[in-house]
């Protein structure tokens, strides 16, 4: 069964994060600024005044207002888009997402497993404040493609070889790419002021980093999908693509523009959704699986779905997946989520051989699995390390790499 391979999650099985690393990203950070005195930082610090407060602090005002309707917690708000074209802004207020007790009192709750529970009760929470923002993002001219990056704070140096390699923000034949990194806040337990202090210098540094106000946690990816759809339905109407996927993957960008552009070719890009799908799937009932899920949460086949390693979206089916995944309940597998979204518009994702977010093979001792030929006619593969990634990058680029064929698999 296909998603039984699936891979390990991002970094949520590290333990928490000693203060020394924290101390040794900070230097990190802090050479890097000195270090690329280029038009990046310089530029960004000079034009940081559009968003002051707004992207880089905590915002009390929000915290302080954040209760005022303690009966009805569900930070629901519609999207509005001001007649005049002007688009809204970022609307989400409430912070205190507190528990729905009307769910202790059901059945089925009391013989579910409990690592499900905090889940169930804030499962209404839906939209939260935004800790950084960055309005900006898409309004200087048409991005062509956006690159989306699920991370979490402590993983520093993973984006850092993202914006070396497939992130780097440039122009290529005229189409413009973005970069911007998914995050949440940091998990309790954790040093949470020092790692927040970090990844507000970070985007000091960069400018390319959203992050809301929940927990980082494995459960809570499914928000990352949602506030990101509302958040691009808000600030990126002009963009083309999107491309969605985690920070320890390798993307052969070429290949990627040249997929796009095969699509427009055909003229399919209203329902543009591909990727590694998985058909016919059932939910995982072992208990000792990350992706385990109980019969009492979810008792049907799933739906197809894109592993959520890499998959290439149009923006029309972005905003289409917006709207539907209001009137579903969030789910906790977020790749799954989006596979229901799909099916509630009565489309399927596309399945693309050169989407691996399983693997080259399905053996990760393959030689494969370190063949640069291979990166070189595929589009995504996962899973790297920071530095497996720059050095694949740098063997994939080298124009003396002679690859007899287009090899398949
Ligand atoms: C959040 O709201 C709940 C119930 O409305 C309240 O008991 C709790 O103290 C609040 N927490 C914070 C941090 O404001
Ligand atoms: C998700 O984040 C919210 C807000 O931080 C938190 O209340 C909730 O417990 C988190 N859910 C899970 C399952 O971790």
């Amino acid at each position: 069964m296909d998603h039984l391979f699936r891979r390990k999650r991002v970094g949520l099985l590290k333990p928490l994060l000693s203060l020394s690393l924290v101390f040794a990203s900070f230097l990190m950070i802090h050479k890097l600024k000195m270090s690329e005195k280029d038009a990046v930082g310089v530029k960004h610090m000079r034009d940081a005044g559009w968003c002051g407060s707004e992207c880089f602090s905590f915002k009390k005002a929000t915290v302080e207002t954040s209760v005022e309707n303690s009966d009805s917690p569900v930070p629901l708000l519609d999207t509005q888009r001001v007649s005049n074209g002007t688009p809204a802004s970022w609307d989400a207020q409430v912070l205190n997402c507190s528990e729905d007790a009307s769910v202790r009192t059901q059945d089925w709750f009391r013989r579910l497993d409990p690592r499900f529970h905090q889940f169930v009760l804030h499962r209404h929470c839906r939209y939260f404040p935004m800790l950084i923002n960055h309005p900006e993002k898409c309004a200087d001219g048409e991005v062509h493609l956006l690159m989306v990056v699920k991370s979490v704070i402590e993983q520093h140096d993973r984006r850092e070889a993202v914006r070396k390699t497939w992130g780097k923000e440039h122009t290529v034949d005229g189409k413009k790419i973005r970069t911007l990194f998914l995050l949440g806040s940091p998990t309790t337990g954790k040093d949470t002021k020092n790692l927040q202090k970090l990844i507000e210098y970070e985007d000091l540094i960069y400018g390319d980093i959203l992050q809301w106000d929940f927990m980082d946690t494995f459960f809570n990816l499914t928000l990352k999908e949602v506030n990101f759809l509302k958040w691009f339905d808000i600030y990126c109407p002009d963009v083309q693509f999107i491309f969605k996927g985690d920070d320890d993957v390798f993307v052969n960008t070429h290949n990627l523009l040249e997929l796009v552009g095969f699509k427009v070719e055909e003229s399919k890009e209203a329902d543009l959704f591909v990727g590694d799908t998985i058909s016919k799937a059932i939910p995982i009932r072992n208990r000792q699986s990350k992706y385990y899920i109980p019969k009492e949460l979810y008792d049907k086949p799933y739906p197809p779905y894109v592993g959520g390693g890499g998959f290439l979206m149009s923006s029309q089916l972005a905003r289409r997946l917006f709207v539907v995944s209001e009137d579903l309940e969030l789910y906790p597998i977020d790749d799954v989520f989006l596979g229901m979204c799909l099916q509630k518009l009565h489309l399927s994702p596309e399945l693309h051989p050169g989407f691996r977010t399983f693997g080259i093979t399905r053996r990760r001792v393959s030689s494969m699995n370190s063949e640069p030929c291979f990166y070189k006619n595929l589009i995504v593969v996962h899973k790297l390390s920071a530095q497996e990634l720059l050095k694949m990058w740098s063997v994939v680029h080298n124009e003396e790499l002679v690859c007899a064929l287009r090899t398949s698999i």
